[in-house]
């Protein structure tokens, strides 16, 4: 399938490509066949971080979830770098997960009966070859640049809310993915680990050029994006940018 369309009327160069575009995404949910999606379409470019907001119910989670490759569309395309996400088969669409996507939940969905190494080690051992030192070097890092090295044996519920999702954004990031998705990372946390949450997610787009996509209630939360996408009602009904971006 042919999805070489460039939107700068240049040439076919990766890196002018937006890593992310939807065509008219339509989900449709089940028996009762709820509309959650009407028809989405926007592009992400590599190293941005998009804010979504938008009324409980409008269809955040269901738009995450697509991009992440954790559920299908009814209709329309999601296209990420050069593949057609919605056109591949389930076992490629897992390894399309493994690999390019960290996805980050509101409740952290940390495994309680891992140590935080073990939980953040994880996906390393999913998706590389990598030997037991090699991963452990690999994973002290990444917990050091989220602040958490000093509770590397420590388990879950051994740590408080905020560290716990710090230590869920470690295990997003460890197999360095193309795209963070994050699903209202802050909406579990009080201000304070909420703004230690969005400042580490705001520094690793600004300094690693880690592109994100964040769904969020607050407007304070969203402005640490580059870029806000409205919701109402299944669609994208208009975006702003943000005001340090
Ligand atoms: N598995 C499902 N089966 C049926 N309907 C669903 C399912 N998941 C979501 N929906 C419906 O799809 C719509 C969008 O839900 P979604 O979870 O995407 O909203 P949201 O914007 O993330 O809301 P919130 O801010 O409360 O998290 C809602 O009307 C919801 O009831
Ligand atoms: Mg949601």
């Amino acid at each position: 399938m042919q999805h070489s369309g460039n939107l700068n009327g240049g040439t076919d160069d990766a890196s002018t490509q937006p890593l992310l575009r939807l065509e008219s995404v339509v989900k449709t949910y089940g028996e009762h066949q709820v509309n959650a999606l009407c028809g989405v379409s926007t592009s992400v470019a590599r190293g941005e971080f998009v804010s979504l907001m938008g009324a409980s119910g409008c269809g955040k989670s269901t738009l995450l979830n697509l991009i992440a490759g954790l559920d299908f569309v009814s209709s329309g395309k999601i296209i990420f770098g050069a593949d057609d996400i919605t056109s591949i088969a389930d076992e490629a669409l897992t390894k399309f997960r493994g690999k390019k996507i960290g996805f980050i939940f509101q409740f952290f969905n940390l495994l309680s009966t891992l140590t935080v190494e073990e939980n953040v080690s994880l996906p390393l051992e999913l998706t590389t070859k990598l030997n037991t030192g090699e991963r452990r070097k690999k994973v002290m890092a990444m917990l050091e640049r989220v602040g958490m090295q000093d509770r590397a044996h420590f388990y879950p519920a051994q740590l408080s809310g905020g560290q716990m999702q710090r230590v869920a954004i470690a295990r997003a990031l460890i197999h360095e993915p193309e795209l963070i998705v994050a699903d209202e990372p802050t909406g579990n946390l009080d201000s304070e680990n909420g703004l230690k949450v969005l400042t580490l997610l705001q520094e690793l787009n600004r300094n690693l050029g880690q592109t994100i996509i964040m769904a969020t209630h607050s407007e304070e939360a969203a402005q640490f994006g580059n870029r806000i996408l409205q919701m109402k009602d299944g669609q994208i009904v208009s975006e702003r940018l943000c005001r340090l971006s």
